[in-house]
């Protein structure tokens, strides 16, 4: 994807922007208390769940869907490249993403499940992307197929290459991507996330440009959140944060969405995989 891809048609507005941040970073020490005594909360919220989280069922789920043949060609996924070999689920995500041969290009789980299931199952690709997000009375079989590989990963490190041009190229882009400014307040990725300490309302904003933060938000994707009773994948979670952002609706699976997810992958290189976690 060219650069002026990126292109959003959203208009500066630098002075309204300046003026919108300063409303979301401004905390005065009235909500900074209430804010520490909220973490606290969550804090205790996250150890009762621990031995228990929700994301369970949907990682039980996703293993059952995996496992069963399905789509016109009455196959399932087991023999999916996921980029170690087919049929190797284990230790897959903390290595994504990353270049793929037979696709040409570098591909996210979400874009990479997408492929499998149109090239193993035989279903069309609108197909093998509907329902990306589970809505009430609609469940998504991608978030439980995401639990489940995800899942898989837990307790090892991530470990996103970038010896492949194509893996460089997209880190870079993005990169590009988390510092491009635009939509109606002028905000980019790094006005909320590359800063130590800042927060909206009652939720702390990681600095995604730091490996402890990046760690700390990227180990932790997908998430079972608890205010909407779903889990919830990264692609859910970097589409939430570019309507926040006043940005156009991504395509779900789209490249950009991609970039990003390297960006924040790679910058959390290191840090031991941890998801499907719980969030709030
Ligand atoms: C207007 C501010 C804002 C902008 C701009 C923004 N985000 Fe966010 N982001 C948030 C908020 C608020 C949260 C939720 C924090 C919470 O609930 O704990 C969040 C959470 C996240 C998380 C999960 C953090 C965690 O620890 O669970 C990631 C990853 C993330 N954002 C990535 C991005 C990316 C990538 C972009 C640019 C496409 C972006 N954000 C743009 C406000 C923003």
């Amino acid at each position: 994807m060219k650069a002026n891809r990126l292109r959003f048609r959203g208009v500066a507005m630098a002075a309204a922007g300046v003026a919108a941040v300063a409303a979301v970073v401004g905390v005065s020490a009235v909500q900074a208390q209430d804010q520490s005594s909220t973490a606290d909360e969550i804090a205790k919220y996250r150890q009762m769940l621990a031995d228990g989280n929700p994301a369970e069922l949907w990682e039980a789920a996703g293993e059952e869907m995996w496992k069963k043949p399905g789509g016109p060609k009455n196959a399932s996924l087991e023999q999916c490249d996921l980029g170690k070999g087919p049929g190797v689920v284990k230790g897959a995500y903390a290595e994504l993403p990353r270049y793929f041969a037979d696709a040409g290009k570098v591909m996210d789980l979400e874009q990479r499940l997408a492929w499998c299931r149109v090239k193993l199952q035989g279903l069309t690709e609108a197909e093998a992307v509907a329902t990306p997000f589970s809505s009430s009375g609609k469940r998504s079989d991608i978030e439980r197929l995401v639990a489940y590989v995800t899942g898989q990963s837990r307790g090892m490190p991530v470990n996103v290459s970038l010896s492949h041009p194509e893996e460089k190229r997209v880190y870079a882009l993005g990169q590009t991507m988390f510092f491009y400014r635009g939509g109606a307040y002028d905000f980019a990725c790094a006005t909320c996330h590359a800063v130590d300490g800042q927060r909206i309302r009652l939720q702390e904003l990681p600095n995604l440009l730091k490996s402890d933060g990046a760690r700390a938000a990227y180990t932790t994707w997908p998430g079972y959140r608890v205010s909407q009773g779903e889990v919830r994948t990264m692609q859910h979670r970097i589409y939430d944060c570019l309507r926040q952002q006043r940005f156009p609706e991504p395509a779900y699976g789209s490249d950009v969405i991609t970039a990003l997810t390297m960006f924040l992958a790679r910058n959390a290189n290191g840090g031991t995989y941890d998801g499907p976690n719980l969030k709030r």
